[in-house]
């Protein structure tokens, strides 16, 4: 069974990076076992910086639902984020969640060079903002929060399988049936 771990960054319940997620999700595979995790709804503590999970390959502060996700990603098989642009990037909780998985993502080789754990998994990014189209990819709106994902993907193995941007949000509270098709096409790629 395929294994999928899907983020949604935005804390806005039925917002549109929650309907491109909800288009995504229902057109995988039903043999897929997904998992759906809305960061809000987490508690995750900042990481401290302490650099022992270099070495212990684990969290060492106490438990919390970094490390309940971490495992998630650990056995995934595809990974899922939809985030909206928060200053041209993913949301501060995201990216706590992030900065505390590292150990889930990318260990260390003997000569301290990074070794990817998830090589070749897929993995699709939506992104939204309210810049309109085509200002949000050309001042790194929607682009920007994807660059930062294919940062954390390029340490850690992901290959980005596709992506879907969306401008302008402000307005158009709703997909547009492109759009949708677009989401159905993106569950493809994972699966
Ligand atoms: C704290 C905050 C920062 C934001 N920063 C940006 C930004 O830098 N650029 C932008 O185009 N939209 C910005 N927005 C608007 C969000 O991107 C927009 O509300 C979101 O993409 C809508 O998607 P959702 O319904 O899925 O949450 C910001 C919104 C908030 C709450």
């Amino acid at each position: 069974m395929m294994k999928v771990v899907v983020i949604n960054a935005s804390p806005r319940r039925g917002g549109l990076i929650s309907q491109m997620l909800g288009r995504i999700v229902a057109a995988l595979p039903p043999e897929c076992r997904v998992d759906v995790l809305t960061v809000c709804d987490l508690q995750v503590k900042p990481c401290t910086g302490c650099m022992r999970c270099r070495s212990l390959g684990r969290c060492v502060l106490p438990e919390d639902d970094a490390h309940c996700v971490a495992e998630l990603i650990r056995a995934c098989d595809a990974l899922i984020v939809g985030s909206p642009c928060y200053w041209g990037a993913m949301p501060g909780q995201t990216k706590a969640l992030f900065d505390r998985m590292v150990y889930a993502l990318m260990g260390e080789r003997p000569n301290g060079m990074p070794l990817p754990l998830h090589r070749g998994k897929p993995a699709v990014v939506v992104a939204t903002s309210n810049t309109a189209w085509p200002f949000n990819v050309w001042f790194h709106q929607t682009s920007g929060v994807i660059r930062s994902l294919k940062e954390i993907f390029r340490w850690s193995g992901f290959r980005l399988a596709g992506t879907l941007q969306k401008g302008g949000c402000r307005k158009r509270g709703a997909l547009t049936p492109r759009e949708i098709a677009k989401c159905k096409k993106l569950a493809r790629k994972i699966c």
